[in-house]
């Protein structure tokens, strides 16, 4: 099993990467994360373990959350890839609505270039279709921005297949985040589209966590993985983890923590070597 992937063909990162959401003010993932320099030490730490993949977006915060990660890791390593989101607005913890409008992708954009520090962008995703807009104006305007160099790679997220077909009648896609882990499995035919095209797939909520709320559901999860947890001697969101890694190869989680002890608790997940036994008892588990 390989643990690199080549994003939009060249682009290498080790596919278990970090989803930064969680370091923002609390409730909502709104406003600055009060502890900015155990934010900072977090990230650091995840590039020090290995991570190269950093996920973003504008409304984290908003703004605050790029700005931490340019805090902690600009000028960025070659090795390390930031990868943020814009189409969504937030204006309060409880405020968030799309916004897939050309002239707001490009302000999006824009704004997250001077948060990140950064001269392009090496994957842009369309955060979430904008049901006002047309899809093809929100992938046309990427496309755009592509063109002039701000950015690298264009990615789509919260998307069904045929929106994918469509942006991609449009524009190579690089990448889909759509929420997907082993209890919540209902994206498999967008994630085995993927698979077949070459087109990473980073599944948000890994550990089956919602958006809004502290924890990871997938800790208590189904009776299969509990058994297969602890035949390995390891946490079952771990081992939820494992088994993301192994379904497809173009699966690149993206686990958010706030916690130095979990961070490497789920990268020590790329070390488990899951047997066709337990893979396939797993792949049940979500039907218990
Ligand atoms: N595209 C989208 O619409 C969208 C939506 C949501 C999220 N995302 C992205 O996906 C990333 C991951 O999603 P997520 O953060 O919502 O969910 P997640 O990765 O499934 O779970 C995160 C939650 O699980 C806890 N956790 C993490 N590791 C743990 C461990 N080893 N043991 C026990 N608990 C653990 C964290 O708490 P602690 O802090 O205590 O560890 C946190 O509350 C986000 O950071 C964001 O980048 C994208």
């Amino acid at each position: 099993m390989s643990l690199s992937f080549l994003i939009g063909g060249d682009l290498p990162v080790h596919r278990l990467g970090f989803g930064a959401m969680r370091l923002c003010g609390q409730p909502g993932n709104f406003g600055p994360y009060p502890d900015w320099q155990a934010g900072m030490g977090l990230l650091r730490h995840a590039a020090e373990l290995g991570v190269q993949l950093f996920d973003t977006a504008h409304p984290y915060g908003p703004g605050f959350n790029e700005e931490l990660i340019a805090d902690a890791l600009s000028p960025y390593a070659d090795s390390i890839v930031i990868t943020t989101k814009g189409g969504v607005e937030k204006t309060a913890p409880d405020r968030v609505f799309p916004d897939g409008k050309p002239e707001s992708l490009r302000k999006f954009c824009e704004a997250s270039l001077r948060r990140l520090r950064l001269e392009r962008i090496d994957l842009y995703q369309l955060h979430k279709p904008d049901p006002n807009v047309p899809l093809e104006e929100s992938v046309g305007a990427l496309a755009q921005l592509q063109l002039e160099g701000k950015i690298r790679h264009i990615g789509l997220s919260n998307v069904s297949l045929e929106q994918i077909q469509a942006a991609r009648a449009i524009v190579p896609i690089a990448s889909v985040q759509n929420r997907y882990n082993l209890l919540e499995r209902g994206d498999e035919p967008v994630l085995d589209y993927c698979t077949a095209h070459g087109i990473a797939y980073l599944p948000w909520g890994p550990l089956a966590a919602k958006p809004f709320e502290p924890g990871a559901p997938i800790a208590s999860g189904p009776g299969t993985l509990q058994t297969v947890a602890a035949q390995l001697g390891a946490p079952p969101s771990q081992v939820a983890l494992a088994w993301l890694l192994r379904r497809a190869p173009n699966i690149l989680p993206i686990p958010g923590t706030t916690s130095r002890i979990h961070l490497e608790e789920n990268l020590a997940a790329a070390r488990i070597s899951l047997s066709q036994n337990h893979f396939r008892s797993l792949d049940s588990a979500s039907t218990e």
